[in-house]
């Protein structure tokens, strides 16, 4: 089978951006002046998927807005000859088909996931974390559902963790099937370094076959008093092959503080209009350090 829909959850509460996120999703923070969500569904959509389900929530209504038409402000760039920017508010309400489906209680990443099984039924899909983004070569997507393809099983992505650093990550263990594959049978949330299974941290994208809708059934609450994805993938492996690929790219959480700065400073690097003034700055900023 292949991999044709995609989940994003986006209807976690965002505590670690307040204030930022008290009454705005977080997956709209923008990094330069496109939402964090939409280059996760840009990803979505350059890995061949048209089909999206978005678990949403309350306060999240800016995010159906932001993938739906506005013929007011289309009729007003259309008027004042704004042809570009007319262009790129269309291409974004007709990305994908976008679906949306309200998580009742925020009960966690397992809890949000177990709201699209009606959706995708039998069916594979891809989940992708409403925010996190990942620069890439190839759409991160596109490899995992590749290795999907090529191991018929439960794909995570997974990246490489400084050692010292792995008490702060999701870690997976098991056996290396490949340079970049591991068929995972441990899982262990912020593991000491000293004990730690190896430096591969999950990384926000995953395959999942159906099967992980009967093992969130199983899950019981963990980790903050939530159904945390996770502790469901594990139960998974114990039934039927989960695998681990590293990825290619680069990945960027916007849910924490420091990561978003950097994320956006980065960006703006790489963004022709202003990459040369914005170095500058930069540099003149940090010669006062
Ligand atoms: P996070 O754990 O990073 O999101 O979940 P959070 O809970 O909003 O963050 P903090 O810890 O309070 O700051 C990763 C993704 O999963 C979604 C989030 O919206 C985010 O995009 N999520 C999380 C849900 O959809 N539902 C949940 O119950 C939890």
């Amino acid at each position: 089978m292949t991999v044709k829909k995609a989940v994003i959850p986006a209807a976690g509460y965002g505590t670690r951006f307040l204030p930022a996120t008290k009454a705005q999703p977080k997956e709209m923070l923008p990094i330069i002046d496109t939402p964090t969500i939409q280059y996760v569904v840009q990803e979505a959509v350059d890995a061949g998927i048209e089909d999206i389900l978005i678990i949403s929530g309350k306060g999240k209504r800016a995010i159906e807005d932001h993938f739906d038409r506005n013929h007011e402000l289309e009729s007003r760039l259309e008027e004042s000859e704004k042809e570009q920017l007319y262009n790129e508010m269309r291409h974004i309400a007709d990305m994908a088909n976008i679906h949306f489906i309200r998580q009742k209680e925020i009960n966690g990443l397992g809890d949000a996931i177990y709201y699209a099984r009606y959706h995708t039924g039998d069916e594979p899909f891809a989940v992708l974390l409403g925010d996190t983004v990942i620069d890439s070569v190839i759409p991160v997507t596109q490899q995992l559902i590749d290795a999907f393809e090529q191991y018929n099983a439960s794909v995570l992505a997974v990246e490489k963790v400084p050692k010292e650093k792995v008490d702060r990550y999701g870690i997976v263990g098991g056996k290396q099937l490949s340079d970049k594959i591991m068929e995972v049978t441990e899982f262990v949330e912020k593991p000491d370094p000293a004990t730690a299974p190896s430096n591969l941290a999950i990384a926000g994208r995953y395959i999942l076959t159906s099967e992980i809708y009967r093992a969130l059934e199983q899950t019981k609450k963990g980790k903050n008093n939530e159904v945390q994805l996770t502790d469901a993938i594990q139960l998974l492996s114990k039934r039927e092959k989960v695998i681990a690929d590293t990825i290619e790219g680069k990945r960027y959480d916007i849910g924490n503080k420091l990561d978003f700065l950097k994320t956006t400073v980065e960006f703006a690097l790489r963004r022709k209009e202003f990459a040369k003034d914005f170095a500058a700055f930069l540099k003149e900023t940090v010669k006062g350090l």
